[in-house]
């Protein structure tokens, strides 16, 4: 669970804290720390579980609460309000007693007490010369310990709200000094934990927190020194243990309550109103604040993916891992790559259970008889899962890659500098011309991403079949038949072998296959030599392992046949200056078979430099010297018609257009009138 509570148990655990509350005041006491107290009806009605004070903070807690009770407006300060805003003081922010003294300043505790220091604080003597000296004043202010405790005066205090809740008005230059503070803290900032609680895990230090659902769901990236190791630590609402039992309520009542039909509906409203109507029959009066919270968590279970509903909504999350039963979800973050999360599934038949629905949704069924499963989520995620001890032996396992929403174009591979734009002028000449392409690479080193933006060189109106095990591409060519396996649910399983032999009855010119792997290896080829133009991917490190593993079981293509492929694009994941980059490392042709020896010639085109990030072209291109030829073109215009598509691809990368459809129009376009792109990029 994402917030820390105290076990939950009898009231008896609680070091017996009474603790009032005036009416409709809030008081945080943060100290191992903890807790939030809402509004007083909650305390009323419901035990106070969550509270979990010592002793010694409980009674400066009372005190606070004392003061705040006896004497709210005692720092009222006279002033205009700066234009036609409206300002306050918010006392309850003016101090937080935390354990680890961030900002130094240390508050006495003992004594004189919290509140009046804070008053002190907030309005000095008289002579004080101007808020920037009482603010000063405030960062200065000289203090003891309370035994065993460490405080501080947090100086974001002063905030600007615009309706004027408590009626205090300020003058100019504290709305100024409220304007600036506002910019440093946004509103946003000071909500985090209005609807849950936080506490930074021992030994780690916060780096960053953002919001996912606001004021819901965010996240804090933690870093531990000692470990060397970043935590994403997700924060949910808290729930008190008698929320938690209503939660527990509804959970089982909505079960019977929301039929098939419903299902299919507005499914956020149904489930509203269903709870409203549940809780009516409960005669429970709980707040609307409360009954949001309690929305939010049956939505992430009825509606959303339960405890990783918010890893998918994190746009800033590519990668999720579940690698078994008891181990922390990982992520692969965009800023911080790869990182733990909070998120663990300790009882093995939650996740299984967690697993199964996984699958369920993407519409296949996962047992011990078949134990694994690749599947493709409604939103286009790719899941990959495994079921009980059989084959993962730590328990269940899932992987689900969330799908780009916009599939990748040339300029994304340009501006990710995956591709030189030469690279893909060259790769745009060969698409258009029907070369044959392969993509080989480790996994997710982004080779279907990369095919489906090579994709979109292919001749406009060409017949292109694709066959995928799921789908991932997205062209946008309307002549295409996309097809995709179908796994046997009793029936006969539909292979990606049979898919291909379908294909190939439909008389494509152009045949697109996601990632070869099994037996359909050898038609693709022996459709290669009959004049059929493909793009593949291929799961290989190197050219050597692409050709081991063709030429191997069960895949057997002949090793003739292997010269019917004209180019081969070598794509890696690696580090560059310690972040991980995926770069197109080499683009290789393949000139034939060599008489004598019988290998496989081949002609490295481009390489990268792995120190110096750059692509540099080694020789020149046997692929487009028999364009020229098939063309009729003279050396000139095959340079001119190079030149012109890297401008048109260094063109839109400098105007920002990287849209499928945008990117497609302007290579549709420029297929047909070139001079009319050219002209459009100024080129001409
Ligand atoms: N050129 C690229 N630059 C940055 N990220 C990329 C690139 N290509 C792919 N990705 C990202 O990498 C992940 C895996 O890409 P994918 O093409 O599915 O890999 P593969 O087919 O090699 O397994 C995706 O999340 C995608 O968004
Ligand atoms: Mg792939």
């Amino acid at each position: 669970m994402a917030v820390k509570r105290k076990p939950t148990g009898p009231v008896v655990g609680i070091k017996g804290v009474e603790i009032k509350i005036p009416k409709g005041k809030k008081v945080q006491v943060r100290r191992r720390k903890i807790v939030k107290a809402k509004k007083t009806a909650l305390l009323e009605s419901l035990p106070f579980w969550n509270l979990w004070v010592d002793t010694e903070l409980a009674e400066l807690q009372k005190k606070i609460a004392e003061v705040e009770a006896e004497a709210p407006m005692k720092r009222e300060v006279k002033v205009k309000i700066p234009k036609g805003e409206k300002a306050r003081v918010r006392r309850e922010k003016v101090v937080k007693v935390e354990k680890p003294a961030v900002e130094g300043l240390e508050v006495p505790i003992k004594g004189e007490g919290l509140a009046a220091v804070e008053r002190k604080a907030v309005k000095p003597p008289a002579k004080a010369g101007g808020i920037a000296a009482r603010i000063a004043r405030i960062r200065g202010i000289k203090v003891e310990k309370p035994e065993g405790e460490e405080a501080r005066v947090r100086r974001e205090k002063v905030v600007a709200e615009k309706p004027a809740v408590e009626g205090l008005e300020v003058d100019t230059e504290l709305a100024q000094l409220q304007q600036k503070m506002a910019v440093e803290k946004p509103e946003a900032l000071r909500r985090f934990e209005e609807q849950t609680t936080f506490m930074c895990p021992e030994g780690y230090q916060e780096q960053a927190r953002y919001w996912i659902t606001e004021p819901y769901t965010w996240v804090a990236i933690l870093f531990n020194p000692e470990k060397n190791e970043r935590m994403y630590y997700l924060v949910e609402p808290s729930l008190t243990p008698s929320e938690k039992n209503i939660l527990e309520m509804l959970h089982e009542h909505l079960l019977d309550r929301l039929t098939y039909e419903e299902a299919a509906k507005d499914r956020d409203a149904i489930l509203v109103n269903k709870v409203k109507e549940l809780l009516k029959e409960y005669e429970m009066s709980i707040d609307e604040e409360n009954v949001k919270k309690l929305i939010y968590y049956l939505k992430r279970s009825y509606i959303g993916y339960g405890r990783i509903d918010a890893f998918l909504k994190d746009h800033k999350i590519e990668d999720i891992s579940c690698d078994g039963l008891g181990l922390p979800i990982f992520l692969y973050h965009q800023e911080y790559q790869n990182i733990r999360t909070n998120v663990v599934y300790d009882d093995p038949i939650e996740l299984d259970l967690f697993v199964g629905r996984l699958v369920e949704r993407a519409g296949k069924q996962i047992s011990l008889g078949k134990p694994t499963v690749d599947a493709t989520l409604p939103q286009g995620y790719r899941l990959q899962a495994t079921i009980g001890k059989e084959v993962t032996t730590k328990g269940s396992t899932f992987t689900i890659r969330k799908y780009r929403e916009r599939p990748f174009t040339p300029v994304d591979l340009i501006k990710y500098r995956t591709f030189s734009s030469d690279m893909l002028a060259f790769l745009w000449l060969a698409a258009e011309n029907k070369r044959n392409i392969i993509i080989v690479g480790g996994t997710a080193s982004g080779k279907t991403c990369t095919l489906n933006a090579i994709a979109l060189f292919m001749p406009p109106d060409a017949k292109i079949v694709s066959i995928e095990d799921t789908r991932e591409l997205s062209l946008y060519q309307e002549n295409w038949v996309a097809a995709v396996t179908r796994p046997a649910y009793g029936g006969k399983a539909i292979t990606m072998y049979d898919l291909l032999a379908q294909a190939l009855r439909q008389r494509p010119e152009i045949i697109v296959v996601g990632e070869v792997r099994g037996p359909e290896a050898l038609s693709l080829f022996q459709a290669m030599t009959t004049g059929h133009t493909s793009y593949s991917t291929m799961h290989a490190g190197s050219i050597q392992e692409m050709i081991y593993r063709l030429e191997g079981e069960p895949i057997n293509v002949p090793h003739h046949m292997l010269a019917a492929l004209d180019i081969v694009c070598i794509q890696l994941l690696t580090h560059f200056k310690e972040v991980r980059v995926r770069r197109n490392q080499t683009v290789l042709e393949i000139a034939g078979i060599d008489q004598e020896t019988g290998a496989l010639k081949t002609n490295r085109l481009f390489e990268r430099d792995p120190v110096t990030d750059q692509f540099e072209m080694l020789g020149d291109s046997m692929v487009l010297t028999e364009i020229m030829r098939e063309r009729g073109w003279s050396a000139l215009r095959l340079k001119t018609e190079l030149e012109n598509r890297r401008k048109v691809l260094e063109y839109l990368v400098e105007k920002d257009i990287s849209g499928i459809e945008e990117v497609s129009k302007i290579i549709r376009r420029y297929y047909f009138e070139p001079e009319k792109v050219m002209k459009q990029v100024g080129l001409k």
